[in-house]
């Protein structure tokens, strides 16, 4: 696989996919900046050899045609301001207009099209749809990590037509950070995992268990374990049809000697809301009527404990409904130990989409070693499948 560090771009037009799919305020203006940050390198390396670059990306999930609130406008303003250049806006991601721009675009220059997922083509991989993108340019460069398990045109597809492809600097940088936890990792290694539902995150749990000392389950479907396990737990989320799956689970990691921590206690509402009337119960003893929401005080502590004696930590999903004060606890006491571990030397490597978001939005974003650009694409990456983004740089 070709890297951009072995790949001079003087002269040559360069079709850049990025993954520019960031959270918007209603407003329209960026909440999140994580992955414009990240292409920054990707591009000024293009412009700084004398290159231009045709960036393209998604953003979100359009059903039909252009919608205003899913355009690449929106982000061109950021992005200008954070290259410190002038991005031009080509509208139409196959448009005249587009093409006119790329066939006038000088060394040093950078244009943005619209989102891709206008067209269904993108989605479906279409290769006319990849041919017409990949025709603008000398060079295509994947850099859309975030992306890169979807096979689609411009993720995958565009390598049959383009005569040289390279990988950006966010693809080295996410692959590199997960080795750090898949393979040799400084011990103890403890993974934490959150978020609604098991049946997520299974396989992740299933790879993880072959190389972690500690694995942390908080979250909504650390409620399937507790009911697996015969507790009664009120209203809180559970998946009935992964109750087996659990108690397997719990199992694999006894006979691997792995420390399976369960949140021994919840803070619970008697709703899913933010004004719920609260009450703490043991997870496995949960009154009618009341939810798991967040992981209880205890369980912290002990989290804590196990986090802060770590070397190696991956996070990948909230303890808790941690937009909401009353149960954001567990999570920013998790979010706090992470951060204590790595000031005291350990590697800690958070997977994006709803983890990287809490730990952003709690501050701690710039305590922790790494944040992934990938939500769906980090995880798959852990479970050990190969990435069509990935595979399509290959020869
Ligand atoms: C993401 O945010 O998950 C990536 O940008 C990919 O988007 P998708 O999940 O809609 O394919
Ligand atoms: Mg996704």
């Amino acid at each position: 696989m070709k890297t951009i560090d072995s790949y001079n771009f003087a002269g040559k037009k360069a079709v850049v996919r990025v993954d520019l799919n960031v959270p918007l305020n209603p407003d329209f203006s960026v909440r999140d900046f994580t992955r414009i940050n990240a292409v920054i390198a990707t591009v000024k390396k293009i412009v700084a050899d004398g290159g231009s670059a045709i960036l393209m990306s998604h953003m979100g999930r359009p059903k039909d045609g252009f919608e205003d609130k899913f355009s690449l406008k929106h982000v061109v303003a950021p992005l200008s301001e954070k290259l410190g250049l002038e991005v031009k806006f080509g509208g139409d991601p196959i448009g005249a207009e587009a093409d006119e721009m790329a066939a006038n675009l000088q060394p040093g220059e950078v244009m943005l099209l619209d989102n891709l997922r206008f067209y269904k083509e993108e989605k479906k991989g279409d290769e006319e749809f990849a041919k017409k993108l990949a025709s603008r340019g000398d060079v295509w460069v994947m850099d859309a990590f975030g992306t890169a398990h979807r096979a689609h045109a411009s993720t995958a597809v565009i390598a049959k037509f383009v005569d040289e492809k390279v990988s950006g600097y966010v693809m080295g940088r996410e692959v590199e950070n997960a080795k750090k936890i898949t393979e040799n990792p400084q011990r103890p290694f403890t993974a934490i995992m959150g978020g609604a539902k098991v049946s997520d995150k299974i396989l992740l749990i299933e790879r993880i268990m072959e190389v972690a000392d500690n694995i942390i389950i908080g979250g909504g479907m650390a409620y399937t374990f507790f009911k697996a396990q015969g507790g009664t737990i009120g209203n809180s989320l559970c998946e009935e049809d992964k109750l087996d799956l659990a108690l397997e689970l719990i199992e694999k990691a006894k006979a691997k000697g792995v420390n399976l921590v369960l949140p021994v206690d919840s803070v619970c509402g008697d709703k899913f809301g933010e004004d719920a009337a609260v009450a703490s119960y043991d997870s496995n003893a949960i009154a009618d009527g009341y939810m798991g929401l967040d992981i209880g005080p205890k369980a912290a502590e002990e989290f804590s404990k196990i986090i802060k004696e770590s070397k190696s930590i991956l996070w990948n999903g909230p303890m808790g409904v941690s937009e909401w004060e009353n149960f954001a606890n567990g999570t920013t006491t998790v979010a706090t130990a992470v951060a204590e571990a790595t000031e005291a030397g350990a590697f800690s490597l958070i997977g994006g989409g709803d983890s990287a978001a809490a730990v952003n939005t709690l501050g701690f974003g710039d305590r922790v070693s790494y944040i992934s650009t990938g939500g769906g694409a980090m995880l798959e990456l852990m479970e050990g499948k190969v990435l069509p983004g990935i595979a399509a740089l290959e020869d």
